[in-house]
């Protein structure tokens, strides 16, 4: 037995091997110590690290035990760690890398004649990935592989793994797909064209457009440079990209804020028959200020006030100012992020000149801020104010137009993983009246494309009385019916465990809706692309990609709500009483659907799947 296999595993091997020479081994780190290496500095420790360093985040992808890691004493320490000079025998070097993305600083560099050559950086993710070094050209010459850190702020360190010379390469190259048609570019939900963005900002509605501004790097993969970027839709569905609006200054650079169409011209910017788009958004230099730009042409392009900042520095970061007027009292409100828990209000007449209304305190939550008010059930005289956090927590209570007075606690509508920066849309018309939700996604993942990171999809949030008070409900916009393909419905249908009504079913960008009567079963749900949305019927919860929320059923029924795109996962339960928002990588080979029950028969009382077109192809004509 032991036999057959050995010669199994030497099969195996021959049939990688034998398209080309075998892989010479530079270093593995599977040794006590770095085996011949030079080291300096304290960044690498004594030896190969074994996985994850204290406070690091969970490391993946390095093949055997050792590897190295240099967050030894966290991202603040540096060093470099050379290897011994070898020759180099083959077209690529292969190796595998995480860590840091800064250039130059947290690196791998291949090193002829003392000079860099060649160069890798890490993606800011601690899972290590392949990269290649093409050396062809360097055929026979000696050279040396040179691991550097040498960044000790945020994400100052490298991991690096399995350094071979060989004749093809393990770094994937990206696949050539048409912009927007990539495979794991999402369908209906917003990215940039190429390069990182994090969270919206400026979201407003003028003149039949809807304006979303985002933290956008315009240099790269990674969050840096920032800069306003910008793009349109009439829709909420179909984006269009437009030219990034503020970019970095002499005040710093440009962090989050909110736009306001200033009907009333309070600040005077408006010329001809063109009300003044005003952007307040933060300088993040030396100090954090709080600073305007208008736009006098629908956000096409935008000046930077002459006399900024309109608001000093009060303490340490802060910043993310949202305003929305306040009709009552003919006044601007501004809130605004100060440093960790705490918030505060301030008024204006005229976006230049703000003064403290109060100061608040949010235990657990930090970064942008959003202040609005919603009619509680629909009803303009019963209307009350929320105040949201970046991880979406909210307070309601009562404003005056100088005090919000909360009430109760914190509370929480989306318990996702991926729900992060959290920004309404102000001046949506009085006809609509909607308020409307957009979350950055933070910490999605999408390897080798030429974006990284996404929007939510934007949600309609209302505000409803239930057994436990008021409460933020969220769901999809309806214009996401605009999108609806081919439909499969089911209604009556009695589900026992083992059975998949959904059988033979399968998409990649769907609306699915389903009513189930919870009968005797342990749990419902759906599952997609082998992910499960469920609800566990004892422990009155709804559980999708490792996030949970407690959610009441109604008579025996919970209803589920799922926004199915290429990366991501948002579902709803009971009408948005509960969201969880959340990223994934799926399987490129499962595009399976199901629906389940579980431990007992339940009853689909009905059920929809629409299958999604995608926003993109109107979006991406100019
Ligand atoms: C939230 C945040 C904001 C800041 C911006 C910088 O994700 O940290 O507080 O303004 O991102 O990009």
């Amino acid at each position: 037995m032991r036999g057959t296999l050995l010669s199994m595993a030497a099969v195996a091997l021959f049939s990688v091997t034998a398209r080309g020479a075998e892989d010479m081994l530079i270093a593995d780190f599977e040794g006590p110590d770095y085996a011949g290496w030079t080291v300096t500095g304290d960044a690498f420790g004594a030896g190969p690290a074994h996985g994850t360093l204290p406070d690091q985040q969970a490391v993946t992808g390095f093949l055997g035990k050792g590897f190295v890691n240099s967050y030894v004493g966290g991202d603040k320490s540096t060093g470099t760690l050379t290897s011994p000079e070898f020759t180099i025998g083959r077209r690529y070097i292969n190796f595998l890398v995480g860590g840091g993305a800064h250039e130059g600083k947290t690196c791998v560099n291949l090193l002829i004649d003392s000079k860099v050559v060649r160069t890798a950086t890490g993606q800011e993710d601690e899972h290590l990935d392949w990269a290649t070094f093409d050396v062809g050209e360097f055929k026979g010459k000696a050279a040396r592989i040179q691991i550097v850190d040498n960044e000790a702020g945020g994400w100052g360190h490298i991991n690096v793994d399995q350094i071979v010379q060989s004749d093809e390469r393990k770094q994937q190259e990206v696949a050539a797909a048409p912009l927007y048609e990539e495979a794991l570019r999402p369908q209906f939900h917003f990215t940039a064209q190429k390069n990182w963005l994090n969270d919206p900002n400026g979201l407003v509605f003028y003149e039949g457009e809807y304006h979303l501004f985002f933290q956008y790097n315009p240099k790269g993969n990674v969050w840096g440079n920032m800069t306003w970027g910008h793009a349109v839709s009439p829709d909420l569905v179909r984006w269009k990209q437009l030219e990034n609006a503020l970019l970095p200054d002499s005040l710093g650079t440009m962090f989050s804020g909110s736009a306001v169409v200033d009907w009333q011209n309070s600040a005077g910017f408006a010329k001809g028959g063109e009300k003044a788009l005003v952007a307040i958004y933060t300088a993040a230099g030396e100090p954090f200020t709080q600073c305007i730009a208008y736009s006098i042409d629908r956000g096409r392009s935008w000046t930077k006030y002459d006399k900024n900042p309109v608001l000093a520095h009060i303490v340490g970061g802060n910043r993310d100012p949202k305003v929305i007027w306040h009709a009552p009292t003919h006044k601007w409100v501004m809130a605004l992020f100060k440093d960790k828990e705490d918030y505060a209000l301030f008024s204006s007449p005229d976006l230049k000149s703000w003064t403290l209304l109060q100061d608040l305190t949010l235990p657990g939550c930090g970064e942008c801020p959003d202040f609005f008010p919603m009619p509680l059930d629909g009803e303009k005289a019963n209307t009350r104010w929320v105040f949201t956090a970046a991880n979406g927590k909210y307070l309601d209570g009562d404003f005056d137009g100088k005090k919000f007075t909360p009430e109760g606690g914190l509370k929480q509508v989306d318990f996702g993983k991926n729900y992060y920066a959290v920004q309404t849309y102000g001046d949506i018309p009085e006809s609509d009246g909607r308020r409307i939700q957009i979350a950055w996604m933070n910490g999605g993942k999408y390897p080798r494309m030429p974006f990284n990171q996404q929007m939510s999809f934007p949600c309609t949030m209302t505000l409803r009385n239930t057994p436990d008070g008021p409460r933020v409900f969220r769901l999809p916009v309806k214009e996401i019916e605009s999108l609806y393909a081919k439909e499969h419905k089911l209604a009556d249908v009695a589900i026992a465990p083992g059975e998949n009504p959904l059988a033979g079913i399968s998409g990649d960008c769907l609306d699915i809706e389903a009513v189930f009567e919870l009968g005797d079963a342990q749990e419902v749900g759906v599952t997609v692309r082998g992910e499960s949305i469920g609800y566990l019927v004892k422990e009155k919860r709804l559980n999708a990609l490792g996030a949970s929320a407690e959610l009441e059923p109604v008579n025996g029924r919970v209803k589920l709500r799922v926004l199915v795109d290429r990366t991501s996962i948002e579902a709803f339960g009971n009408d948005g009483r509960v969201s969880l928002t959340s990223c994934f990588l799926p399987k490129a080979d499962d595009k399976g659907l199901g629906v389940f029950a579980k431990g007992g028969k339940a009853k689909i009382v009905s059920l929809t799947v629409h299958d999604l077109r995608s926003a993109w192809p109107v979006a991406a004509t100019k």
